[in-house]
């Protein structure tokens, strides 16, 4: 596609982005431009451009506010060690969007014109990608209805797709303050059903989420586990990320890395996806299995499972120390910290994302 080019002539002062770069939190400041691209039936995919980042402007009516028509991703922009900058499995990314979009009956966007709108935004914004160790520029692709209707006959008939970028520092600490989760079971809310949109990154889903979020919170905890609709046992996902477990069985050699199997209800992480790729060259065994909140239990108390960890594109890799649910309900992960199987495993990911390590499945993407 061929996308017209309006840069800033306002862009943020290099002082202010200075001082973004050198304290980036996460999503808190956006950088100077954005790509946008609009979709009819009687034109496809048109009108692209990279433009200033700013508001968007929409009717009330606009399909989005009202049925919850919007799907995004979540990636990283990776300044190399070797210098340039580069995405990670972008085309995963991109499938998966499409995949979100068919799901809620919206259009779906060629990869290439996907991938073209990441990289002329962080080509156009390289001096936003901050140089720490482990912080990145985020990029959030996003779609949205917009047609101004209130009909609920059929989808809308005209969406607007957008990329924008905000850098970003690692989700719960890195290094040494790579700081243990502790987690709440959500036993009175459920994320998703079988023949829901579970499978989706849709924001939809996650404003289900932030009650149970709100009450984690609450709790002292960082974030919900959810667990199956049916049985409220099975543990699924955490929202934002997917799980793992590290199991050292007795008189086995090496240990395993299980998480739940990929299902309608549960996000397919890319994190997760290249997880189970890359274990097996660190001599870890691989499991995609269901574990139940009792079996998890059991296995903490027999001594069995010795790690637990959250991964996705914010998170990366971030240790889970403690659960608890209602009740009092609580136990501590091996001893509550990092364990060497979560951190192995975070630095051979930072590695191949940063240019650090060799990259053999050319899952690193240049840029520029
Ligand atoms: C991501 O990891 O990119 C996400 O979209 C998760 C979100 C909770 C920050």
């Amino acid at each position: 596609m061929d996308f017209e080019i309006r840069t800033s002539d306002r862009p943020v002062p290099d002082g202010e982005r200075e001082a973004a770069l050198n304290s980036p939190g996460f999503g808190r400041t956006f950088t100077d431009h954005m790509v946008t691209v609009r979709w009819d039936e009687e034109h496809g995919w048109h009108d692209g451009r990279l433009e200033p980042y700013g508001p968007i402007s929409l009717d009330p009516s606009a399909s989005v506010f009202h049925y919850g028509q919007e799907c995004f991703e979540g990636m990283k922009a990776y300044r190399q060690d070797g210098g340039g900058i580069a995405l990670f499995r972008p085309w995963v990314n991109a499938a998966r969007f499409n995949r979100s979009a068919d799901r809620l009956a919206m259009p779906t966007i060629a990869e290439e014109t996907f991938l073209q709108a990441l990289e002329l935004l962080v080509t156009q914004d390289a001096a936003w990608v901050p140089f720490g160790e482990s912080e990145s520029l985020y990029l959030r692709p996003l779609m949205i209805a917009t047609q101004h209707e209130l009909g609920f006959t059929l989808p809308s008939h005209s969406y607007l797709f957008v990329v924008f970028a905000s850098p970003a520092a690692a989700y719960f600490g890195a290094g040494e303050r790579l700081r243990p989760l502790t987690v709440w079971l959500s036993e009175e809310y459920t994320r998703a059903a079988p023949g829901g949109t579970g499978a989706a990154k849709v924001g939809g889903n996650y404003a289900a989420a932030f009650a149970a979020q709100r009450q984690a919170v609450a709790e002292g905890c960082d974030q919900v586990v959810w667990l199956d609709s049916t049985e409220h046992t099975w543990v699924e996902e955490m929202g934002g990320m997917n799980v793992f477990f590290v199991l050292r069985e007795k008189g086995g050699s090496r240990p395993r890395i299980v998480t739940p199997p990929l299902t309608d209800t549960l996000l397919p992480g890319v994190t997760r996806d290249s997880l189970l790729r890359l274990a097996p060259e660190l001599d870890l065994e691989v499991e995609e299995r269901p574990i139940s909140v009792p079996q998890w239990e059991e296995l903490c108390a027999s001594g069995r499972m010795t790690e637990a960890f959250a991964c996705g594109t914010a998170a990366v890799i971030a240790p889970i120390g403690r659960i608890k649910g209602a009740g009092g309900k609580g136990w501590t992960i091996g001893d509550g910290g990092p364990g060497p199987v979560t951190r192995r495993l975070r630095e051979e990911l930072l590695g191949i994302q940063y240019g650090r390590l060799p990259d053999p499945r050319a899952w690193v993407h240049k840029v520029g």
